[in-house]
């Protein structure tokens, strides 16, 4: 087979705020695991093109980018059109995009609630809803990109905990639904990468997060990456999530 009809049928993943950090990480692990990527970002032009510039120099159009503002429902739909239309299939959608901010009880409001849900939860939601048909011809899958904080909420992020609980139940729950065409799982990381807003967060304060990981350290994108790249690949699992978090949810 020649490599431009090899580079025609090569599965095609979407990862959702795929421009930076952990997302980009995955998106180079898919592609090296022979994936076209669609790498969709919000505000993170720059670092988008030149992630896809870095893989279409490694594969010729093996890369291209999708802009949306995932808090806003009317952008689902369109998103989900283009990423159907850019290569003409898709297999594996990554629900990576995430917004994280604290919201102490007290002062939460409904606009912190809005962006949180919507961004960590419905979009996730309506966008593996959008997508279902083709993931199911493609006999594809979803991984949702959880965090260990879903099982025990982070002190003064409720929201963002709960929102995070919300997709760890439609981890198992479309797993239903969508089965046995598409699977659907989850990985949650533990400490990783810090908050970049969260520059508050102190030398004395970050030991204490590390310190309650079994293996007395952060993990690296990288880690996240492999494990997704694994669940891309694991034909008879579905419904699971992974805690990649060096132990920490074991610490009590
Ligand atoms: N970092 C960790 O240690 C850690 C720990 C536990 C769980 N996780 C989970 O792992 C995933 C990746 O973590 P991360 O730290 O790499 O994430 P991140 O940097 O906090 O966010 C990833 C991307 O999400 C996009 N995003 C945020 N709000 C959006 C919106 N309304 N619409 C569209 N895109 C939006 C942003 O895209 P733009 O930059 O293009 O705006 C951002 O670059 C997340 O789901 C996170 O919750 C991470």
């Amino acid at each position: 087979m020649s490599q431009t009809n090899s580079l025609q049928t090569a599965p095609v993943a979407l990862i959702t705020g795929g421009a930076r950090r952990i997302g980009a990480e995955i998106a180079r692990q898919l592609h090296r695991q022979g994936y076209r990527v669609l790498i969709h970002y919000r505000h993170s032009e720059q670092d988008a093109q030149a992630l896809a510039t870095e893989l279409n120099q490694a594969q010729p159009d093996s890369a291209r980018l999708l802009q949306a503002n995932l808090t806003e429902m009317a952008a689902i739909e369109p998103l989900a059109r283009q990423a159907l239309t850019a290569f003409g299939r898709l297999d594996l959608l990554v629900n990576n995009a995430s917004s994280f901010f604290p919201t102490p009880l007290a002062d939460s409001s409904q606009a912190q609630w809005d962006e949180l849900i919507n961004a960590n939860l419905r979009a996730p939601y309506f966008l593996t809803a959008a997508l279902s048909d083709a993931l199911s011809e493609a006999g594809g899958c979803v991984i949702n990109l959880i965090d260990i904080h879903a099982q025990r909420a982070l002190p003064g992020y409720p929201i963002y905990s709960i929102a995070k609980a919300g997709l760890q139940m439609m981890t198992l729950s479309l797993a239903k639904e969508l089965a046995p065409a598409v699977r659907v799982n989850g990985v949650a990381p533990g400490p990783i990468l810090w908050p970049e807003a969260e520059a508050a967060l102190d030398l004395s304060q970050k030991e204490k997060v590390v310190d309650k990981t079994l293996l007395g350290r952060t993990g690296t994108a990288g880690e996240i990456a492999e494990a997704v790249g694994y669940l891309a690949g694991a034909r008879f699992v579905t419904g699971q999530i992974l805690a990649v978090d060096g132990g920490k949810s074991l610490y009590s």
